[in-house]
């Protein structure tokens, strides 16, 4: 059998309940499909709200004993899967190819990239904190203690299958909460590897629950209104976040948004070109272009515009597109067909009110959903694709004059998640990441994605931090006790 047959044959496909593996109530299933072909590679369990109740039932039933499970023991366990993920780096990012698409250089970097979340949350178990004050006024003490929220439900992206899961998972189990996860439905096998390998790694049955479902509606939704919820995070469209704020406003869960971008690269004229141009391609070419923190703009300074494009427009015309697990593809195909099309019409809606294609610009054959690495330039004001979220290997290039006109285009959207900065002065780069008005920011560099940073937005873009040492607070509660010394 060859390796991608067996990483397939091997994910467990069912729903995952109290540790152990069982069928969706009605025994139905739905398909999953390799976006680099369009053909099915599997069948998973269908999860339904029964399933989802049980889920939760199991997440109830462990959460004390698990709050009081040593910090230390929780961060071995995340260590230890660390290391599983680690040894199995090629067999998990084989599996991820197929199911999602990108390249098996970009899946090898996401398993790299989703440990690091276990291993940086392992490290964070053993320093959960309160503090002790005299009161102000003498005579008593302020203690303050952090506990586990309590339940937890995860809601998972399909773009980092895996990344996106342990972001969570990780700080939830160093924290003390157990939890229910509702993984994409195009890509919920990876997350099912992973929950095989969390076990593996130690964790209790019934701290992690899956329930891989063609229907949120039917699985999400009853558990937003199950009071024994008490926290929700979502990583997903800004739609889909609101929708789920609302349901969490009936139940007063905790809540952490990660939600849709539309980031503005700004390339000023004093910024060292060639370094420019190499972060625009990370920037945007990571996974496809399929990320929230993709670069959805480019804002240059007039001065260096053309000769930006241009290197840019050689650089992504030069990248090879193909089949994920092919040998040599940098580019994989977009996720489905409704995603090529919207990238489609985004770049025909651009051209037809006068942008001018220096690379690609249009699907490129396969049986897959692929779409060529694409470059526009003279991209006038009123083109969807300057304020909608691309998810596609689409670069849009306009021009500003000053760095109040950059900074009134970088800030002119709803979307508040990343911007990049590319200058050398040191002045500049302080000025204007101070008054870009996102939570993060990538000041010479394509990339900001890292374990140990808080990764968040602001505006539309969501709130709450995931990673760094902000990561852990979103999975605890602080209590506060009043000592009587009298
Ligand atoms: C995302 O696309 O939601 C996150 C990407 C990342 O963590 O780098």
């Amino acid at each position: 059998m060859g390796t991608q047959s067996r990483v397939v044959e091997n994910v467990p496909k069912g729903i995952y309940v109290a540790g152990e593996w069982r069928d969706a109530s009605g025994g139905g299933g739905f398909w999953v499909e390799d976006p680099g072909t369009s053909k099915r590679l599997c069948q998973v369990a269908d999860g339904q709200a029964e399933d989802a109740a049980s889920a939760l039932d199991a997440a109830v039933d462990a959460q004390t004993e698990w709050a009081a499970t040593p910090p230390r023991e929780r961060g071995e366990i995340l260590r230890r899967a660390w290391q599983l993920m680690t040894d199995r780096v090629d067999d998990l990012a084989m599996l991820m190819t197929l199911e999602m698409g990108k390249s098996l250089a970009e899946s090898r970097t996401e398993v790299t990239y989703a440990a690091e979340f276990l291993r940086w949350f392992s490290e964070e178990a053993v320093r959960i904190e309160g503090r002790y004050a005299e009161a102000p006024a003498g005579g008593s003490r302020l203690l303050t203690m952090k506990q586990p929220v309590g339940p937890c439900l995860l809601i998972t992206p399909w773009n980092f299958p895996l990344a996106m899961g342990t972001r969570k998972i990780g700080p939830a189990v160093a924290a003390g909460c157990t939890m229910v996860v509702k993984p994409a439905q195009l890509t919920p096998l990876s997350m099912l590897q992973l929950a095989e390998l969390l076990a593996e790694a130690g964790l209790p049955p019934g701290v992690l629950n899956v329930v891989p479902s063609s229907s949120a509606g039917k699985t999400v939704g009853p558990l937003m209104s199950d009071r024994r919820l008490r926290k929700v995070s979502f990583t997903g469209s800004t739609p889909v976040g609101k929708s789920l704020m609302e349901q969490a406003a009936q139940n007063l869960l905790r809540v952490s948004m990660e939600l849709g971008g539309n980031a503005p690269f700004l390339v000023f004229g004093d910024a060292d070109l060639d370094a420019a141009v190499d972060g625009a391609v990370i920037a945007k070419m990571r996974n496809n272009g399929e990320s929230c923190v993709a670069a959805n703009r480019f804002h240059v300074a007039e001065d260096v515009a053309e000769e930006f494009a241009a290197k840019l427009a050689e650089q992504l015309g030069a990248m090879k597109v193909g089949h994920g697990a092919e040998e040599g593809t940098q580019v994989g195909p977009l996720i489905d067909g409704d995603q090529r099309d919207k990238v489609t019409e985004l770049v025909d809606d651009a051209v037809g009110k006068g942008a001018t294609v220096a690379t690609g610009g249009s699907a490129a054959a396969g049986d897959g959903y692929f779409f060529t690495p694409t470059v526009l330039t003279e991209v006038p004001e009123s083109a969807r694709i300057l304020s909608e979220e691309v998810f596609g290997p689409v670069a849009p290039v306009t021009t500003f004059g000053s760095e109040e006109q950059a900074l009134a285009l970088a800030n002119g959207t709803e979307f508040g998640l990343v911007a990049y900065v590319y200058t050398q002065d040191l002045r500049r780069a302080l000025r204007v990441a101070e008054g870009l008005q996102t939570g993060m920011v990538g000041l010479n560099t394509g990339m900001v994605s890292n374990a140990a940073a808080p990764f968040g937005g602001v505006k539309a873009s969501g709130f709450g931090r995931e990673g760094g040492v902000e990561g852990i607070a979103e999975y605890l509660s602080t209590k506060y006790v009043a000592v009587s010394m009298g």
